[in-house]
């Protein structure tokens, strides 16, 4: 081989080795940015205070935490109650903060008869309950323009976030299913088993099926949603709720701290 034609080979070969394109340009492979989401203070606190190189931006109302994480690029921010609120907050960190993952955490009421509080649910798929198209011969949770009432989760970070949180809770805690999201706090024995015949629902909350709207159906952005059991949505669902708002909030983000070291 000629010595110009093999240098030319070799050089090539590192470029390639290195990620270069076809123009030579290498291309440092790009760490991933992961959107991490609560409703309340509560549910963010614990992973706000374990944060370094932080960052803050506020945006309209809602103020977005940049920094790290167990290593790992995050953007952490509160939305406010609600599935608009849960929506825009979703946009954003998406548009604006480019996250390339979601994950969701936080507290819910139990529809599921038998999860106990503090059991942890990894969502599969999410279904919006007060979305209701029905009188147009559609299926309860439609969105229009959709094929189904259910907008999947991510099949990877399922993965991850059940075995997370498996390692930290034990097996018997920890439940994968579907969560229904609706703008009502639901405290109403009746109510919650008509949710439950209607979706097969384990949990019911009040924003996680607009962040999957959002990240899934909008712009295909992986998502997952982790909710720890605060009450049973029935009778005695406030006092509960109260009682055990934070701790059940941390269970919940002491699963993403263990994701994020495997994500
Ligand atoms: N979040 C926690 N508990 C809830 C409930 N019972 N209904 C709606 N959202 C909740």
């Amino acid at each position: 081989m000629k010595k110009s034609l093999k240098l030319f080979s070799l050089s090539s070969l590192f470029l390639l080795l290195m990620g270069a394109n076809s123009f030579g340009a290498t291309q440092p492979k790009k760490d991933p940015k992961i959107g991490i989401i609560g409703a309340m203070d509560s549910e963010i606190n614990l992973l706000k205070g374990s944060m370094k190189n932080v960052n803050s931006k506020k945006i309209g109302k809602i103020t977005f935490y940049e920094g790290e994480l167990q290593g790992k690029n995050v953007v952490l921010f509160r939305t406010g109650v609600g599935k608009v609120n849960s929506a825009v907050g979703t946009d954003i960190a998406i548009r604006e903060f480019g996250v390339d993952k979601i994950i969701f955490t936080g507290i819910a009421g139990a529809v599921d008869h038998n999860l106990n509080v503090l059991d942890l649910v990894v969502s599969d798929k999410l279904a919006q309950h007060d979305v209701d198209l029905t009188a147009f011969g559609c299926p309860l949770g439609l969105v229009d323009e959709e094929e189904s009432p259910f907008f999947p989760a991510d099949k990877d970070l399922i993965e991850v976030a059940k075995k997370s949180a498996v390692k930290v809770l034990g097996e018997d805690k920890v439940h994968v299913g579907t969560i229904i999201s609706g703008d009502q706090f639901i405290a109403d024995k009746q109510k919650v088993i008509s949710l439950g015949n209607s979706f097969e629902a384990k949990a019911v909350e009040m924003e996680g099926a607009a962040v999957a709207q959002v990240a899934y159906a909008m712009y295909k952005v992986p998502f997952v949603v982790l909710r720890t059991i605060s009450d049973k949505a029935d009778g005695s669902a406030q006092i509960s709720y109260e009682d055990l708002k934070t701790a059940a909030s941390d269970h919940s983000a002491k699963i993403v701290l263990e994701m994020l070291n495997n994500l």
